[in-house]
């Protein structure tokens, strides 16, 4: 039985077949994922949280006709580099898929292409895709791009998107909307993982240190020293997640460059981006 007819024939059982896979070092994507699916099925999803290093290692079971939701933060403008890994490994049985991207309000460029592409190469249908608006992992006091999202309002909104896409998925509508989405002059310019051009590893604030471990524990990339806490420069994507979960708030975020740096997120800061919406 299809995702779609155990929907409309078990509304109040117990259902398995809605299946979240996401990948999200500081939240945003893990809380936008929750939303959609709550507004896509009455049954929470089972879910596959390939954000820590341990968890990437276990294998994900195989598709059959569940729904996938696959949730990722927009890296330089394109799919992260985890997310690639665990797609190649996916593989599907014409089952169907919606895609949810996130990204700090500078853009999200071929994420959704690069996305929908794999994901069709192994046996998958993408339904639907979206892209939502969190805060920047670069955003400070000084410079909050897109700061404090998602809030009440985002999280309703994708819960709106769940249910119309749901609807969309048992209309069985053909629809030919192709996605939008093209890399900028920046993002086709940089070498890969130019994030840390524009940003030390966290600095630690050695006073304001516990010793709690909080940091080893949420990096992604397992590249947090548990001694000195300094995170290995190479490893450090700039994800910012142990600035964020620091319960002593003990580690900072320290720019290179900048001016220049303020500056270009100002300039993506003027307007509060919205979410968006493709019903394929
Ligand atoms: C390495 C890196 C690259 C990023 N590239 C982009 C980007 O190209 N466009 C953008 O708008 N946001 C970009 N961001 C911001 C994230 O997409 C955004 O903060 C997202 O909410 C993080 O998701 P999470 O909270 O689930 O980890 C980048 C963040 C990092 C760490």
């Amino acid at each position: 039985m299809s995702f779609m007819d155990t929907q409309k024939k078990t509304q109040h059982r117990e259902s398995k077949s809605l299946r979240a896979v996401y990948f999200s070092p500081t939240g945003s994507t893990r809380k936008f994922v929750r939303s959609l699916c709550s507004g896509l099925s009455p049954t929470p999803p089972v879910e596959h949280d390939i954000t820590l290093p341990g968890n990437r290692e276990k294998p994900i079971p195989a598709f059959a006709e569940d729904l996938l939701v696959l949730g990722f933060p927009v890296y330089e403008e394109r799919v992260p580099e985890h997310v690639l890994r665990l797609l190649e490994t996916l593989k599907g049985h014409n089952t169907p898929a919606v895609l949810a991207a996130v990204y700090g309000g500078v853009g999200y460029g071929v994420s959704l292409h690069q996305a929908r592409e794999i994901l069709e190469k192994s046996g998958f249908s993408v339904k639907a895709a979206t892209a939502f608006v969190a805060e920047h992992s670069f955003a400070t006091d000084e410079v909050p791009l897109e700061a404090g999202r998602p809030d009440k309002e985002d999280l309703k909104e994708a819960e709106d998107f769940g249910r119309a896409i749901r609807s969309h998925i048992v209309s069985q509508a053909v629809t030919t909307t192709s996605l939008p989405g093209h890399l900028s002059l920046q993002a086709r310019v940089l070498p890969p993982g130019s994030p840390r051009l524009f940003a030390h590893p966290p600095i630690v604030i050695p006073s304001g240190c516990s010793g709690c471990n909080t940091c080893t524990h949420v990096c992604p990339e397992g590249a947090i020293d548990p001694s000195s806490y300094e995170a290995n420069d190479r490893a450090c994507t700039r994800c910012f997640a142990c600035v964020k979960y620091c319960p002593e708030k003990a580690r900072q975020k320290k720019y290179k460059k900048g001016l220049l740096v303020k500056n270009v997120l100002r300039l993506h800061a003027r307007r509060r981006k919205k979410a968006e919406l493709f019903l394929l």
